[in-house]
């Protein structure tokens, strides 16, 4: 995904610009570049690597205009280089444009373009955009660009300005999110609304086929069809220094050591102890819709397919319905089967995930009804569901996800409850469970303690180039959520696997360079993960153990213990991930890794 910002209004455009772009920068960040209306034209400066570079080029070479648009990239079409940075524009320099999403017919329409003459100077699908603009009939920049969008097949989340109309900028969305901040005699356009909060906490989130047109003094949205719309303005529900590092070192650090804080912000409110079960308002599955469930398919992607696969057993145990956990992107080219009473859950931390939204899309258009768990407010798989669970976790900013995994284990759990209530759960086991909820938050602010002999940990292991996760059950998922974790940002190889499936294979690896990580909570399967210790031992293997506190069991079987607190066998991975999101920071930060901006990564995956 890439990140857009846009400004006008009476204060010079590049600073607020490049704020802007800095706090978008975890969305895409192999190049940036700015467009600045400065009266006599289009003024564009842009270059690969870092938003810092880019504020450095415009130190050196200032750029003077009170409107002007700019982007972060995370590249798809065309390298990460200058020439491929946005914004892009047509053939004459006096339309620019910038772009989040994907011209799927870019390729047959830069070559029609080009048999009319147009010059192209990039490889990317959005320079298109600009040429299609340059060359769409109309009076206004506004018309040009509807017209030219006629012919685009694909996404966009798109901001324009034209030479030809100094203080106006034109933005439209299909597919791909982008707001509009509306200020005190002054407007701002962004991806998303962490862009705009130190100016603004009034936003307008523009619908798929809206055009919004932003001049000095006022703006006005239109639909599909051209017709103005009032479009709701809602308020930034966090506040900035929730997208500030606070004093820690890494975005990433920060939102592990914020987890008590966030799973108890997912809870809050929802816990109603008496009849033992939760209260969700916005998800809209009322009880007679709750007794026509017949199945239940979680789509995902990433960590969120994880959390998935640890929602499977809370529901199946709480509401007795099959659970089938699927990855989005498998799942949306796959025949879709018309089968009734299913319903279809999309996780997604951003909520702008092309291969969940396409597959929530899919089960939809077979009659299923789909409920979103979503973190950001006015995302479009949020927008789009029937309904859903906010995490309420604030924005999670770090590339990898891990308040967010936390918090949406705490809102399936949530779910389970709801839904097993509504489908005969006995009163004293949603009572208890509902209790077992309440107490997670200090479970992990007491698990989170293990930082330092996490920390001690990393230095042993950090230089090693495999490791292998091994868990069963509720924790299966926590093993391939710690390899996932510690490969993406520390890039050492890593494995999750069902820690008996490991004798099915993997035990071919165990060496003494292979540390093994097991997560080991003394659960109904505990005794068969031990004997799966056993074996990695017996064949000289190193092993950490992720196990309960008071754990005396392991004795010498295990080189590392890191003991969580008891808790509910379906609630113990909130806990047992904890001090793998640990290992994995400090390994990465020991490896001289760019911990919050892992290479080739980007916080959403908004392409297919
Ligand atoms: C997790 O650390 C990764 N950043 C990635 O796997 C992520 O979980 C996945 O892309 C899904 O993102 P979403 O939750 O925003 O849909």
């Amino acid at each position: 995904m890439c990140g857009i910002v846009g400004y006008i209004g009476p204060r010079q455009a590049a600073p607020i610009l490049l704020e802007g772009l800095r706090r978008l920068e975890y969305r895409g960040y192999d190049s940036a570049g700015v467009a600045v209306q400065n009266g006599g034209g289009v003024a564009v400066r842009k270059l690969a690597g870092r938003v810092q570079g880019l504020r450095d080029a415009l130190a050196r070479e200032p750029l003077a205009g009170t409107s002007g648009i700019a982007h972060t990239r995370w590249a798809t079409h065309g390298a990460p280089t200058t020439r491929n940075a946005h914004p892009h524009v047509d053939c004459r320099d006096r339309i620019a444009v910038v772009h989040n999403g994907i011209i799927e017919n870019a390729d047959a329409l830069r070559a029609a373009l080009e048999r009319t003459g147009h010059r192209f100077r990039t490889e990317t699908d959005t320079e298109t955009l600009a040429h299609l603009i340059e060359e769409a009939a109309g009076t206004t920049l506004e018309e040009r660009v509807a017209t030219a969008l006629g012919d685009v097949v694909g996404t966009y989340g798109l901001a324009a300005i034209s030479a030809e109309e100094p203080g106006k900028i034109v933005v439209a969305r299909q597919g791909s999110p982008v707001l509009l901040g509306i200020g005190e005699n002054e407007f701002f356009v962004a991806s998303d609304a962490s862009a705009v909060l130190a100016h603004t906490r009034s936003v307008v989130y523009l619908d798929d086929g809206d055009i919004a047109v932003l001049t000095p003094d006022r703006y006005h949205v239109m639909d599909a069809n051209a017709h103005v719309q009032l479009r709701e303005v809602s308020d930034i529900a966090w506040d900035l220094e929730a997208i500030e590092l606070g004093g820690y070192p890494h975005f990433m650090l920060k939102e592990i050591a914020e987890q008590a804080q966030t799973v108890k912000s997912t809870l809050r409110g929802r816990l109603l102890f008496d009849p033992g079960t939760a209260r969700l308002n916005g998800l809209n599955l009322p009880p007679d819709a709750c007794a026509g469930i017949s199945r239940v398919v979680i789509v995902a992607c990433g960590t969120s397919w994880h959390a998935g696969l640890v929602g499977r057993h809370i529901i199946e145990t709480l509401a007795r319905l099959p659970v089938v956990v699927e990855y989005a992107s498998e799942y949306r080219y796959r025949p879709q089967l018309a089968i009734p009473g299913t319903l279809t859950i999309a996780i997604s931390q951003s909520g702008e995930t092309a291969d969940t939204l396409e597959a929530m899309r899919a089960a939809r258009a077979v009659g299923s009804r789909v409920i979103g768990i979503v973190n950001v407010v006015g995302s479009t798989i949020a927008r789009e569901a029937d309904g859903g669970i906010y995490l309420h976790a604030g924005p999670e900013i770090g590339v990898a996800s891990t308040k967010a995994f936390t918090s949406q284990i705490a809102a399936l759990a949530l779910f389970g409850l709801y839904l097993g209530h509504q489908r005969g759960l006995p009163l004293a086991a949603g009572q208890g469970f509902a209790c077992r909820l309440a107490q997670l938050p200090s479970l992990v602010a007491r698990a989170l303690a293990l930082e330092p002999q996490v920390r001690e940990l990393a230095r042993v292991y950090a230089e090693r180039r495999n490791f292998l996760y091994l868990g069963r059950g509720v924790n299966f998922p926590v093993a391939l959520e710690g390899a996932l974790k510690l490969k993406e940002i520390s890039y050492i190889h890593a494995e999750g696997y069902p820690a008996a499936e490991m004798k099915h294979g993997p035990i071919a690896l165990i060496d003494a360079d292979m540390p093994v990580v097991f997560v080991a909570p003394q659960d109904e399967v505990y005794q068969k993960v031990l004997a799966n210790m056993q074996e990695v031992k017996a064949r000289g293997g190193r092993i950490i153990a992720v196990t309960t506190e008071g754990n005396g069991d392991l004795g010498a079987l295990v080189d590392h213990r890191l003991c969580v607190p008891a808790t509910a066998p379906l609630l113990s991975p909130v806990l047992t991930t904890l001090p793998l999101q640990l290992l994995a920071y400090h390994i990465a930060v020991l490896r001289g890794c760019d911990v919050d901006r892992p290479r080739n990564l980007a916080k959403s995956v908004t392409v297919e």
